[in-house]
């Protein structure tokens, strides 16, 4: 099936954000996982912030962290800005082509750019925003050459993506739609309707691959698998070179 493509984010970020904000992620349950894996860390980088929501939990439990957040899309950064404060240092980045100067403790994404989808097999799925397997490793590379020697990757855990409809505030349903594509890829396209016109919607594409593949290119770009966190909400691994 033919599916419009339509520009990632772009003119929906107030609907995301409400969807976001309606029990789509729990943020407090994240929140409190993530800053006990980074208790001992001093600084760290989001990788695809977003609108800032996993952000602004994470930065009230930990006021003294240094906190840096990326996102490719302008819209949501400004909607994170506006969040966050401009005291918090956010950049209009790319991962794959990210240079920040700086090396930080960890880095995380949180349904970001990359995260694991649970499944009733023995393994996780792995699942990327980038769609290009030579791309996924461009990017594993690049968050290496922005950790210290030891420092974490951390990537969420989320359900099986499916077809539903949610409601939400203000008269808009939210609806989502699973398209699978040969390769392992896949197109999500999400619209947000009132009195049934379509009021804003995206499609994004995606690439699955199993939790071993994912975690060879992770080995190839130096990082070790280190553990799933006790309420299995995140992966850590831990650069070792
Ligand atoms: C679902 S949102 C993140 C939600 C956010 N982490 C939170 O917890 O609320 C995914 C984000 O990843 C960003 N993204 C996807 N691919 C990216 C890339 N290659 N470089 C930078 N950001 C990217 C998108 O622009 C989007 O804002």
């Amino acid at each position: 099936m033919e599916v419009k493509q339509v520009n990632k984010y772009t003119g929906i970020v107030e609907y995301y954000d409400l969807l976001m904000t309606s029990g789509y992620y729990d943020y407090k349950a994240q929140s409190n996982a993530l800053a006990e894996v980074l208790h001992s860390c001093s600084s760290v980088l989001e990788l695809g912030v977003g609108t800032g929501l996993i952000a602004e939990q994470l930065i009230k439990k930990m006021p003294e962290i240094d906190f840096v957040g990326i996102d490719f899309t302008e819209a949501m950064l400004e909607k994170s800005q506006e969040r966050l404060g401009n005291n918090i240092a956010l950049h209009h980045e790319n991962i794959l082509h990210m240079d920040l100067e700086k090396k930080f403790d960890a880095a995380f994404s949180n349904g970001g750019i990359w995260y694991f989808i649970e499944s009733d097999q023995k393994e996780y799925i792995f699942c990327s925003h980038i769609p290009k397997i030579q791309d996924i490793i461009k990017s594993f590379h690049s968050v290496a050459n922005h950790l210290n020697t030891e420092g974490r990757l951390i990537l969420s855990v989320q359900g099986v993506h499916k077809n539903y409809e949610q409601d939400l505030a203000d008269e808009v349903t939210y609806c989502q739609e699973i398209f699978p594509l040969p390769h392992s890829k896949f197109d999500k396209k999400y619209s947000f309707r009132r009195d049934r016109s379509i009021i804003a919607e995206q499609t994004c594409r995606y690439q699955l691959l199993s939790e071993s593949t994912a975690k060879i290119l992770l080995d190839e770009c130096s990082f070790e698998f280190q553990c799933i966190t006790p309420c299995r909400q995140y992966h850590v691994y831990r650069k070792v070179t």
